[in-house]
């Protein structure tokens, strides 16, 4: 049986969902899952776009092993240098150049003609392999291309040293017959399409993502690049999950392999979803709440009877199921460790252990059972970028039946308490909110307010997240507490913390302003 590669681009086309921003200790934590749960190559980031980007990069290609490390560049010389740079250590690292080649994007976004994007693809591929033995080369929007001229490129730039060639569905535009019609094409008709490999990357703007990738396996591609959970752009990319099991499910149709542990799907599907803020729908296939929940009678009943009637895989083979014990006060430090390395935190730093064992012994002063939310909650606190730019000092919220919402905040910035006092609003978190905005001076407006109780019991932990706009550029915080009016404001915070961690746009410390009440 022949082995399909899985890249995984989580961490780069899947970062790029909207409001979604990952620090570096929170993408290192998923590159070591996903190295964990097999993938063959983890697509990094895209090291020119920021500091920031190529930092986290070079911390997952020094530090994660046993599976290749891949950046994304422009075909422009200080892109692909700069990738190359935070490659450095990778073990396997692996440069991933793209240029768009359809009319759409020749003509309207990049203003060249053919010829010259012949040139730069095949300079970019060749200055590229100065650097790195693997060399991807990607035609964006290539499922839009011209096949005559996407083959003439194809064919340059493996001529050029691209060992690598994949195919993206950029705008999810293909169908999967026709996607697989011009895969098939390809691997036939190219010159020299035999020394490189055939990728595909799907996007899911019209929900064919999964179903195009597996049209392209079938046609003869051997890698497929996918995301956990379906994240990415706009609609998403191909699930990874969904590619994988399909492959496993009915291997007496497709006949392929991969190297997935799938027992590690649900662990790596849940600690993207918890970090990227990017809830599963319920009924997601394979990772979704209800993916293996049987409510009809008559479907319990066949269940009862016989598990085939109504599952075609086991949940245990995709990691569900695990009934763990809950954690308490008398649980020392090694269980704990332990209960991290099964959500898939196995790899925080000494002083990230440290704080959350000191967070987690809090928390179980002063609730008896501590579920596996509740430890999610901690180390996603604690992951937070470090150090923010506002921390939350206080809040105190005056409500109730025919008064006006109120809110006092004392925010720190660096040595400077920053105090707004008695802010009015519609509500108590509209006035907790404007709040933090007259003290930051960052003002955003709140796309999406979202609480929910993670755990059950009236001692439950709050989740609060955000979406909130900061003159266009959307950010989200997530916060749980005990307390959901502390937690919407370090929420908020999280936000804001986002947007001036990024373009230092730190309002200039307001010494102890003391605003009088407007209306009370
Ligand atoms: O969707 C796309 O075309 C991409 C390329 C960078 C491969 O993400
Ligand atoms: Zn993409």
């Amino acid at each position: 049986m022949s082995r399909i590669t899985i890249l995984d681009t989580t961490l780069r086309d899947g970062e790029q969902s909207p409001g979604v921003s990952l620090n570096l200790h929170e993408k290192l934590q998923i590159a070591h899952q996903l190295a964990r749960l097999g993938v063959d190559v983890i697509e990094a980031g895209f090291p020119i776009a920021s500091p920031g980007d190529f930092n986290a990069v070079k911390a997952v290609a020094d530090e994660v092993r046993n599976v290749g490390i891949q950046a994304l560049a422009r075909t422009l010389e200080k892109d692909v240098d700069r990738a190359a740079e935070a490659l450095k250590g990778a073990e396997r690292p692996r440069i991933h150049v793209f240029l768009a080649t359809s009319e759409i994007h020749r003509q309207h976004k990049l203003k060249k003609a053919k010829e010259e994007i012949l040139s730069l693809a095949t300079r970019a591929v060749r200055h590229a392999k100065g650097f790195t033995d693997e060399v991807e080369f990607s035609p964006e929007d290539a499922s839009r291309t011209e096949p005559e001229f996407l083959r003439e490129v194809v064919e340059a730039v493996i001529d050029a040293g691209a060992t690598v060639i994949n195919i993206p569905d950029t705008v999810g535009y293909a169908t999967p017959e026709e996607f697989g019609r011009l895969i098939e094409d390809l691997i036939k008709e190219t010159k020299g399409m035999e020394k490189a490999t055939l990728s595909v990357h799907c996007h899911n703007d019209l929900g064919l993502a999964v179903a195009n990738s597996l049209a392209s396996i079938e046609a003869g591609a051997t890698q497929v690049e996918c995301t956990l959970n379906g994240i990415g752009e706009r609609a998403g990319n191909a699930a990874l999950e969904e590619v994988v099991m399909a492959l496993n499910t009915r291997k007496d149709f497709y006949n392929y392999t991969t190297g997935i542990v799938t027992q590690e799907i649900m662990t790596t599907s849940r600690l993207v979803s918890s970090l990227t803020g990017l809830r599963v729908q319920k009924n997601k296939a394979i990772v979704g709440e209800n993916a293996f929940a049987h409510s009809s009678g008559v479907h319990q009943d066949g269940i009862i009877k016989e598990r085939t009637t109504y599952e075609i895989m086991r949940p245990e083979d995709v990691g569900r199921g695990k009934t763990r014990l809950p954690l308490g006060k008398l649980s020392g430090r090694n269980a704990f460790v332990q209960r991290l390395k099964e959500l898939g935190y196995g790899h925080l730093s000494k002083d990230e252990l440290e704080e959350a064992f000191k967070e987690f012994k809090d928390l179980a002063d002063r609730k008896k059972a501590i579920q596996d939310e509740d430890v999610e909650a901690i180390v996603i606190n604690i992951l937070e970028e470090s150090p923010p730019v506002y921390r939350l000092e206080s809040v105190r919220i005056d409500c109730g039946p025919g008064t006006t919402p109120v809110a006092e905040v004392r925010l720190r910035m660096q040595d400077n308490s920053i105090e707004e006092n008695a802010t009015i609003g519609d509500g108590p978190i509209d006035a907790l909110f404007k709040s933090i905005d007259l003290i930051t001076d960052i003002p955003g407006k709140l796309l999406d307010y979202q609480v929910r109780a993670i755990t059950s019991g009236k001692d439950a932990m709050g989740e609060v997240s955000v979406e909130v706009d900061f003159d266009g550029q959307v950010r989200r915080g997530r916060v749980v507490s005990c307390d959901i009016i502390e937690a919407s404001a370090r929420a908020y915070l999280n936000a804001v913390n986002k947007i001036a961690q990024k373009s230092a746009r730190q309002a200039p410390p307001k010494k102890k302003k003391t605003r009088q009440r407007e209306k009370v």
